[in-house]
């Protein structure tokens, strides 16, 4: 597929977003048009960019590169995260386990739009670690409308511990609006799986749902989620560039075997105007 104002090979992705392959040897990332490029992102909601030079391992690179996408939401430890795993981890990001669905931002002021992945070292085949993705809007699209009344009249609040650099208290609807006004979205951050270690556990309280259905509510939902027309497994290659629609996706990572050679980088990318986390709970009102 070829796109008028992008000078490289374009294939869809299964079962959503797009693949970018370079059009010639040696191609820079930064010879695609931002523009074109994010206005693909809001489209297809993630975009694989493989094969591309970047020179991101280098962190002021990414950042000048991600600062033509926009405001850059800034962390206590920068814009860039390096998303390893720690011999001393105290949360599950930098540990090697699996990490559950959920939004970026989702115990900040504000929700970025976009992730920003470069992979400096990727795991082998075989060690596990792919960065899991749910196209909500697919899962929305796809549901009956009588459930879609039951999912309209949810709002889940969830707990976290601030162990890293981030925690607190949310409490979210499960349907809400697109940042943009159009269209729905679905924020949900998926309880711990029972028995699969995990560190810094975080705790939900479901809103709309009568405790005794909570455990058939919890187990349609994930059925929907991991439908295979909603959901897909991101293998890392070294030097991939992976843009993710935080509005519209939710994200997690299968766990990888320790020790592993997994090595990320991840910048925010803000909305213009910013879009300000409606969900957060005042930390006053915690008790
Ligand atoms: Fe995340």
């Amino acid at each position: 597929m070829s796109h008028p104002q992008l000078n490289c090979q374009i294939t869809l992705n299964t079962p959503f977003g797009a693949v970018l392959t370079p059009q010639f040897a040696g191609q820079q990332i930064s010879d695609l048009s931002v523009t074109a490029l994010r206005a693909l992102a809001q489209q297809h909601h993630l975009l694989v960019l493989r094969g591309f030079s970047s020179g991101f391992s280098d962190e002021q690179r990414l950042t000048r590169y991600a600062e033509q996408w926009g405001e850059i939401m800034m962390w206590p430890f920068g814009a860039v995260l390096d998303v390893k795993e720690h011999p001393d981890a105290k949360d599950h990001i930098f540990d090697s386990s699996y990490v559950p669905l959920h939004w970026d931002g989702m115990y900040k002021p504000t929700i970025p739009e976009f992730q920003l992945f470069h992979c400096v070292a990727a795991p082998e085949q075989d060690e596990g670690g792919r960065t899991t993705f749910v196209d909500t809007t697919r899962v929305l699209a796809h549901v009956d409308d009588e459930l879609l009344t039951k999912w309209k009249a949810v709002s889940i609040t969830y707990r976290i511990k601030q162990v890293v650099h981030y925690g607190g208290k949310v409490c979210s609807p499960l349907v809400v609006e697109h940042p943009s006004g159009e269209g729905s979205i679905m924020r949900y951050n998926e309880p711990p799986t029972e028995g699969k270690k995990f560190l810094n556990k975080h705790e939900l309280e479901y809103h709309g749902i009568p405790p005794e259905q909570e455990e058939a509510f919890h187990d349609n939902l994930q059925q929907h989620l991991y439908d295979p027309r909603h959901y897909y497994a991101h293998q890392w290659q070294q030097g991939d560039v992976v843009i993710a629609d935080n509005f519209s996706l939710l994200h997690g990572r299968e766990g990888f075997t320790a020790r592993s050679a997994r090595h990320l980088q991840r910048v925010h990318i803000q909305s213009n105007p910013t879009h300000a986390n409606l969900a957060l709970q005042p930390a006053s009102e915690e008790a």
